[in-house]
């Protein structure tokens, strides 16, 4: 038995000798979080320099293994120093926000520069873009550097491709066991992040691809209402559904990410435009609540938690107690009253029309490229079925989306449909029983989330019997990102799940 002084001496001591540490300038590099990063530049331990070398060297060690990134920036050294001539220039003062802070973004968002924009596919290759995408705009305003691209499941996932699989990038693996799915098709961005390949990344959701791979990973991701961000310059799936979001290792780094995001962009003007008064005066960063669960009523969708495995099961029974001691209060059992089965075929034949639609736009938007029109992309494949894996995957998804021919009847009924399924559903639901938010394990609220362009927030909540990573989901109506975010932050900060990978065999 250890005297309890000697530990609470041997705890002083090593507070004193962090400290030390801080102040002779050593900068603790693995897990940074954007606010030690921000420190670190303002007291002088960190440049940005530094910062960017060190997750281009994170990425030429753990890349060949896990495949999360594409292609690294070959600019993104310059920037740095750039971000860092900036801050000395200003005393520190625009050592704030993302200014000087490395930023990877999945491959289906277009920069204008020298990094490719491709979806992961062969077919983009060399197609080039007529202008960064909405959010990149925001991002290089705020003087983030841009990192690179990170692999995503290719067509995002419109090919029913393996999860993290693309023709560019390779398959992608989970950085916590090596045998694992890491989830998609934001897999890229999500392996990265979990596992320090990047301070930041940015992913994208249509139905669950940041929620997943968030989940999978054991990072955070927040999957924001639709037009809270711009999708102006994002290979598509359907503007009704897409949406581009931080996935981070803390909800206090994914909310610095969102606030450099939001914003109204005349590029994506009438959603952009209808979700930009959802955004609060002052940004987010002042929902990172310590008592964000206090007060909260909490929903607990009964079909959500069917069949889980007893270590899942437990940890969260031990997980809505804990919501309770803060706080909060937890309504068990509850029916969302969804018939998933509907939800799913009118989700996936409205899906068709629309990604042949929007995808034909941004091709024919594009200054080059190899590809003009969907019917393009399903030639090259056919004309390059080994690298394309026609032979594993098909296209029978990219087949079907070129067979449909516009908003017809049929399609206008999908979304009358999808309307009542969201209002009769969960806005029901959460106004009977006046919830700030519905939990669910992973991803698996993600298509009822999907269908009304409602937000979401995926927390680690813990690691089954292999090792394998799982999470929490907050969800919630469209603009509740504020409350969303105290209760994801003062969970996090309850429980303190997330560790680093383990790259377990
Ligand atoms: C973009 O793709 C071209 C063609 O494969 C390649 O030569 C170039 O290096 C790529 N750009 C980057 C930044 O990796
Ligand atoms: C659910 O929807 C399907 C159509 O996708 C329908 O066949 C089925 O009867 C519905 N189930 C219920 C319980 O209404």
């Amino acid at each position: 038995m250890v005297d309890p002084r000697l530990q609470v001496v041997a705890a002083v001591m090593s507070a004193a000798l962090a400290a030390a540490a801080a102040g002779s300038g050593q900068f603790e590099f693995q897990e940074a979080t954007v606010d030690a990063i921000q420190l670190g530049f303002r007291s002088g331990s960190l440049t940005s320099t530094a910062l960017v070398r060190f997750y281009l060297d994170q990425i030429a060690r753990l890349n060949p293994l896990l495949r999360a990134v594409i292609e690294v920036n070959p600019d993104a050294l310059a920037q740095a120093a750039r971000a860092d001539a900036e801050r000395s220039a200003s005393g520190g003062r625009c050592a704030g926000g993302l200014h000087g802070v490395p930023v990877l973004l999945k491959d289906n968002i277009a920069t204008r520069d020298r990094l490719n924009t491709t979806a992961g596919s062969l077919a983009l290759l060399g197609s080039v873009v007529p202008r960064d995408a909405g959010v990149v705009a925001r991002l290089r305003r705020a003087g983030a550097v841009i990192l690179g691209k990170a692999n995503p499941s290719e067509w995002s996932n419109f090919r029913p491709v393996e999860s993290g699989w693309s023709a560019r990038g390779g398959q992608t693996l989970n950085p916590y066991v090596l045998s694992a799915t890491p989830c998609g098709s934001s897999a890229g961005p999500g392996v990265a992040a979990a596992a320090n390949m990047a301070a930041v990344t940015l992913g994208s959701e249509t139905d669950g691809s940041i929620l997943c791979p968030s989940s999978s990973n054991s990072v955070v991701g927040i999957k924001p209402t639709v037009g809270l961000t711009s999708r102006s310059g994002v290979i598509p799936i359907t503007p009704r559904q897409d949406t581009i979001g931080p996935m981070c290792r803390t909800v206090s780094d994914a909310v610095h990410v969102l606030d450099a995001i939001v914003g109204y962009d005349e590029l994506d003007a009438e959603a952009t435009g209808a979700a930009s008064k959802y955004i609060p005066r002052g940004g987010y960063t002042q929902f990172l609540r310590i008592d964000g669960l206090r007060g909260k009523r909490i929903g607990v969708p009964a079909v959500f938690f069917e069949g889980y495995d007893d270590v899942r099961a437990a940890a969260y029974q031990k997980h809505l107690n804990t919501m309770r001691k803060h706080g909060a209060t937890v309504i068990k059992d509850l029916d969302i009253a969804t018939n998933f089965s509907d939800l799913y075929d009118q989700e996936t034949l409205l899906m068709k029309a629309e990604f042949k639609l929007s995808l034909n736009a941004y091709l024919s938007d594009l200054l080059r490229s190899p590809v003009r029109s969907l019917a393009d992309v399903i030639a090259f494949n056919n004309a390059h079925p080994v690298e394309e894996r026609l032979k594993d995957f098909g296209q029978p998804d990219l087949i079907a989306a070129e067979e449909t021919n516009g908003i017809g009847a049929k399609e206008r009924a999908a979304i009358r449909r999808l309307d009542e399924i969201s209002t009769d559903g969960l806005e029901k639901l959460m106004r009977e029983h006046r919830l700030d938010a519905i939990v669910a394990p992973n991803s698996d609220a993600s298509s009822v989330l999907a269908v009304g362009g409602y937000p979401g927030i995926a927390v680690p909540a813990g690691y089954d019997t292999e090792g394998v990573p799982f999470a929490i989901c907050f969800g919630g109506l469209r603009g509740y990102e504020p409350r969303l975010i105290e209760m994801a932050y003062a969970f996090e900060q309850a429980t303190r799940v997330r560790r680093p990978p383990t790259f377990k065999r």
